[in-house]
């Protein structure tokens, strides 16, 4: 290694272990120059670079990634924005946030990729590989259990351990196969200990079972105790800490903290600065950066109903309306926010890219901002020429939606409906013209009871970044066949939701709903959902058939399926494979996860697709017993075109030798 521990001082060892003191909060500790000086900065959604934000990409937000269900646009996506970093000269992502969709009102939800851990494990897993492979390090956050932003950092999540292994670790699991650079600790406590303090989460899970060897590095400002925190590893305090040293110390002169803890910390953190040293090389230029942006977002984008094949947009007479097609909102707010680039100069890009598209077919035009927030003044007035105007029209598409103070970091969400005047105004222009589409520009799920059935056709965008305009055109107009599924439930209305309302009571959030967490509860309860968990739409049909689960080891099985595209438009289908345990003496989902692909299929062809399972996608996390455990039986293989469209199943049965089934002996950690 270049950078040696020995010729470190105790006291340079000690400041490593917080950032730079520094006007700004990016940076770490250079020690007077002996090593090279490294930056870090936000975020998932493309660099935040304050000096030059213009000059950084706005890619779609993680929701609209995570809705692509392609784990190779993950990788292009991290790919494509480490070309900035490098440019920019940061060495280290602060992203990506994974944490658990437990309720459609957490502020971050848009950041965050699904209520599913698999899901959210696989498309994290290859955004890190993306960035690394590019020489730029990462930051898996926000381990773990930070699930709203409502007193984040005052608020012990009460859970059980099953419920955290089997919901809220995998996607970390599966995350940490890409070795990310750091992992971010979160802000809140977990079980009434700070997660910066957790020894049994960052040492014995993360570090001892998950073999994490990375930088565990805090959430800004989330320690509380510096000593505490190295103690159970936590190696780097961000950012710069007035206290950390005397407080490292202190620790250190009483005993409580010795020379080895202190060497290894700082000895991770000589590592990760070599890391950051590697030769670079930008990869894309700008325009392929633009154009990669654009692909994700078209894939990303979800169609949730389309009546009548109302879209794509044929011709004639088409008004567009709504303020936010001519404003589009890039994303939402907070350390993950790309919306610098909704300047006034993007006015009315959204609108004169269709109006371009379409203008050999037919003419369109635009119906008026209408309603935003339900604060706009005069919104009588602005409706009502939206109604006016959407009268002789063929089509109308209405774009509402969230705007940024709706969604962001720091604060939840108050509702899940759209603003009362947009409602509105989507239910006056349904009364004028039967032929209305509306495009949901919002980052989490939205409640669209009051107004879903008087409409033929919704869209539901995400935040689209810096494309939004082409990506959306793309789809409105049939260039590209809609390939997005929802990658969490959108429900009838918030009292539905497996937390509900519930954001606990200030000191301690109780996550009562344990392992049904997302489709798991809409399943247990048998709740009807507005639109299902892996729901979306296509302008192309397909046909599942030909299912064959294969055992090819002790608990792993290959499945194989075909899927035909019976229809004249190419176009990619996202196909699900569940697994449910058929009889269980503990608590099971109905169906979990365990497998996905997206496969492009001409019109007319069919193509073969292969899932492997393993141990893990069978086993529940036994607390009896201390580990991961598949109990003997019947299980049923559910491959789906979403959770609430099972195409084809076939039954296995499991029958692991006695000793397995019985043994008292604590399990050593199994991959998942
Ligand atoms: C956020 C992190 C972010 C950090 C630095 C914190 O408030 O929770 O996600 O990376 O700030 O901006």
């Amino acid at each position: 290694m270049k950078y040696d521990l020995k010729n470190l001082t105790l006291e340079e060892k000690i400041n490593l272990l917080t950032g730079k003191y520094s006007k700004e909060d990016w940076i770490l500790e250079d020690c007077n120059g002996k090593l090279p000086s490294v930056s870090v900065a936000d975020g998932p959604h493309g660099l935040r670079d304050y000096h030059k934000p213009d000059e950084c990409l706005s890619m779609p937000s993680a929701v609209v990634l995570a809705n692509t269900w392609n784990t190779e646009l993950a990788y292009l996506f991290g790919n494509t924005i480490a070309d900035d970093y490098i440019e920019h000269d940061v060495q280290i992502n602060l992203a990506p946030a994974i944490n658990i969709k437990r309720t459609p009102l957490c502020g971050r939800n848009f950041e965050y990729y699904s209520e599913d851990p698999f899901l959210a494990g696989h498309i994290a897993k290859n955004y890190i590989l993306g960035f690394q492979d590019q020489g730029i390090g990462t930051s898996l956050k926000h381990f773990c259990l930070n699930n709203n932003e409502y007193e984040r950092n005052y608020q012990s999540s009460e859970v059980d351990e099953r419920t955290i292994r089997e919901i809220y670790l995998p996607a970390f699991e599966i995350a940490l196969q890409a070795k990310p650079w750091t992992v971010m600790c979160a802000y809140n406590l977990i079980n009434g200990i700070y997660a910066s303090e957790h020894k049994k989460l960052m040492k014995d899970v993360l570090r001892d079972e998950f073999g994490f060897d990375g930088v565990l590095v805090s959430d800004w400002h989330a320690v509380c105790d510096r000593a505490r925190s190295l103690k159970v590893k936590l190696d780097l305090e961000m950012p710069y800490s007035p206290t950390a040293y005397d407080e490292i110390m202190s620790a250190y002169k009483s005993g409580y903290i010795t020379i080895e803890e202190i060497d290894e910390s700082a000895g991770r953190m000589l590592e990760l600065i070599e890391k950051t040293q590697c030769e670079k090389k930008v990869k894309y230029s700008k325009e392929q950066r633009l154009e990669n942006a654009r692909k994700i977002a078209r894939e990303g984008i979800v169609l949730l109903k389309n009546e009548d094949n109302i879209l794509p947009l044929k011709g004639g007479k088409i008004m567009l309306a709504g303020a936010m097609a001519r404003y589009p909102i890039y994303s939402g707010g907070g350390s993950a926010g790309s919306f610098y680039k909704t300047s006034p100069s993007d006015r009315d890009r959204l609108f004169t890219e269709i109006q371009q598209r379409l203008s050999e077919e037919g003419t369109v035009y635009y119906g008026g901002d209408g309603a935003w927030t339900d604060n706009i003044r005069n919104y009588t007035s602005h409706s009502k020429v939206v109604y006016k105007n959407a009268y002789s029209a063929d089509t109308v598409v209405l774009f509402v939606g969230d705007g940024m103070e709706d969604e962001r970091e720091n604060a939840d969400r108050t509702k899940i409906k759209l603003h009362v005047q947009q409602e509105k105004m989507i239910l006056e222009t349904a009364k004028v013209n039967k032929n209305v589409v509306v495009v949901v520009n919002a980052g989490s799920a939205i409640d669209m009871s009051a107004w879903i059935d008087k409409v033929k056709g919704v869209v539901f965008m995400g935040y689209l970044g810096q494309t939004t305009k082409e990506a959306l055109a793309d789809i409105l107009t049939g260039m590209e066949s809609p390939s997005g599924k929802l990658s969490e439930t959108f429900p009838l209305c918030l009292e539905d939701t497996p937390s509900g309302k519930n954001f606990g009571n200030g000191s301690v959030n109780r996550y009562e709903e344990g392992i049904f967490m997302g489709y798991r509860h809409y399943d247990e309860k048998e709740l009807d959902v507005l639109y299902p968990f892996g729901h979306g739409l296509s302008y192309a049909k397909f046909e599942y058939s030909d299912l064959k689960v294969e055992k090819t080891g002790k608990t792993d099985y290959k499945v194989t399926y075909k899927i035909k595209n019976v229809s004249d438009v190419d176009a990619k289908e996202i196909s699900q494979v569940y697994v449910r345990d058929v009889f269980s003496n503990v608590s099971r989902p109905q169906k979990e996860l365990k497998g996905f692909n997206k496969t492009f299929i001409k019109a007319g062809e069919e193509k073969e697709i292969e899932t492997n399972l393993n141990f893990r996608s069978f086993a529940f996390y036994s607390v009896a017993l201390n580990k991961w455990h598949i109990e003997n039986g019947d299980f049923e293989i559910l491959v789906g075109a979403s959770s609430r469209d099972i195409r084809l199943m076939e039954k296995i049965k499991i029958e692991l030798p006695w000793e397995e089934q019985f043994s008292l002996e604590d399990g050593k950690y199994i991959t998942i």
